[in-house]
């Protein structure tokens, strides 16, 4: 049933309808970021070359290294003919660093610079990106990387590879598809998919490591749309951080992990295996194809012996909430089969037509397309808020917290996950509670991280204060 072909099913609507370089800061000199034109091969190895934006013309971009407990300094230098800023996912920061153009900063216009700068408080897996009313485009066309902030206690590895999944719609040239950014028809169903997957930019992922080597593995999720699963064959993974922040190791079920968009698993990988061989890891959301390979070259048996349980150190996070001392609830409505018969949108009621025909809003939370005046809350330091998501959609939405990470109380369709997370996946008709300490004062985003939804109505902001 495996086939080794890497493209993805071009999605029909009927098959839309159906899916449910390293830098070194550790002294915190400035680092320089120019998101600008460049080339990478993302058809095929020796395919032709697509002209992408990247930080730094690259794709990812630079991946940033900082200790636990630095400060980052990042010079935004704007390379594009857009406006743009640089959000830092999953990183609890001071919200005027947040990079949410225009919510928390001013867009940063062609040729403008901004400065980024804040201290590390988590160790992790964290990404970069930029967050504006393009970032749709901006990030589907490759702008995004990953910044690690690495542990006090670094654990006993081998290798620190990462693994970024990204899934792009090219034309049969391998060039991006540009006439498909903003088309309605995505917008209203499960987003831009694509239908090449790359890792690390490449057309799929390539490794070598050595018999019996211990590898810790980032994956990430930079698809704007797509839900991605993957398979690793033969050897028994164990996940050690999800979202970035550390949890006790356990091993993956089925030797499977989900990313939705924006989401991370951190996973150890153990090379208990002879010289020679090759593990292959599938991405088998849909029909299953090769996504990266590792060959493995002679090693060191003897490390095998030696291995004990990685457990990454806590993040100085509050406690777990078991309770809310209040909940809202998020009613997430709209998009195709079930399309909105009215909303607000910029302080007006218009009807569904309306909303998609004259500002592309198919979607809307509370009643609201776009980001609402008000709030979704308003909370004073440390208040443990409860928000009730309810997807009253017919497709999946990867709901993003900023500035904060959350766990769930409850959800509709099985146990609730304990795991802090940053972005949780909800299916269609399902309701998820989810509860975080409203301890970090600012405005911050809550949308859905596929970032054509985002775009066509699923955002909104909440106020913590002081
Ligand atoms: Cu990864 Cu609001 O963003
Ligand atoms: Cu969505």
């Amino acid at each position: 049933m495996v086939v080794d072909r890497r493209r993805f099913l071009l999605a029909s609507s009927s098959a839309a309808l159906c899916m449910p370089g390293s830098v070194s800061l550790a002294s915190a000199p400035r680092k320089r970021l120019e998101p600008r034109p460049g080339k990478a091969v993302l058809l095929e190895h020796g395919g032709p070359e697509a002209t992408i934006w990247g930080f730094d013309g690259r794709v990812p971009g630079p991946t940033l290294r900082v200790r636990r407990g630095d400060e980052l300094a990042v010079r935004l230098v704007n390379g594009i003919e857009h406006d743009t800023s640089i959000h830092w996912h999953g990183i609890r920061i001071d919200n005027a660093m947040d990079g949410v153009a225009p919510l928390t900063q001013a867009p940063v216009e062609p040729g403008k610079t901004f400065d980024y700068r804040f201290r590390a408080l988590d160790a992790g897996t964290f990404w970069y990106h930029p967050h504006t009313h393009h970032s749709y485009e901006q990030v589907a066309r490759g702008l995004y990387g990953v910044l690690i902030v690495e542990e006090d206690d670094p654990p006993d590895i081998d290798h620190d590879l990462l693994f970024v999944a990204d899934d792009w719609r090219l034309t049969e040239e391998g060039q991006i598809d540009e006439a498909s950014f903003g088309n309605w028809h995505d917008a209203s169903h499960a987003g831009r998919l694509g239908n090449v997957l790359t890792i690390n930019g490449e057309p799929y992922g390539r490794y070598a490591v050595a018999s019996g080597d211990r590898v810790r593995l980032r994956c990430l999720s930079t698809a704007t749309a797509r839900v991605m699963s993957f398979a690793v064959e033969t050897i028994q993974p164990s996940a050690i951080a999800i979202d970035g922040q550390p949890i006790k190791s356990r091993l993956v079920p089925d030797r499977t992990f989900t990313l939705a968009p924006g989401q991370r698993i951190d996973i150890v990988l153990d090379f208990d295996i002879a010289a020679g061989s090759t593990v292959r890891v599938f991405e088998v959301s849909n029909t299953p194809f090769v996504a990266a390979e590792f060959m493995v070259g002679e090693g060191n048996r003897d490390r095998v012996e030696s291995r004990a349980e990685i457990r990454l150190a806590d993040n100085p996070l509050p406690e777990k909430p078991e309770r809310a001392d209040r909940t809202v609830d998020l009613v997430m409505e709209g998009g195709a089969m079930r399309f909105l018969t009215s909303a607000e949108f910029q302080g007006d009621e218009l009807d569904g037509q309306t909303l998609a025909r004259s500002h592309g809003q198919f979607w809307a939370l509370n009643g609201v397309a776009g980001m609402p005046d008000d709030p979704l809350f308003r909370a004073a330091g440390g208040e443990v808020m409860g928000t009730r998501i309810v997807n009253r959609t017919a497709f999946p939405h990867a709901m993003h917290v900023h500035g904060h990470h959350f766990v769930e109380l409850a959800r509709s369709d099985g146990p609730a996950d304990r795991d802090w997370r940053d972005t949780v996946l909800l299916a269609p008709d399902t309701e998820v509670t989810i509860a975080f300490p409203a301890d970090n004062p600012g405005k911050w985003m809550f949308h859905c991280h596929m970032l054509e939804h985002q775009a066509s109505g699923m955002m909104t902001w909440f106020e913590v204060t002081a």
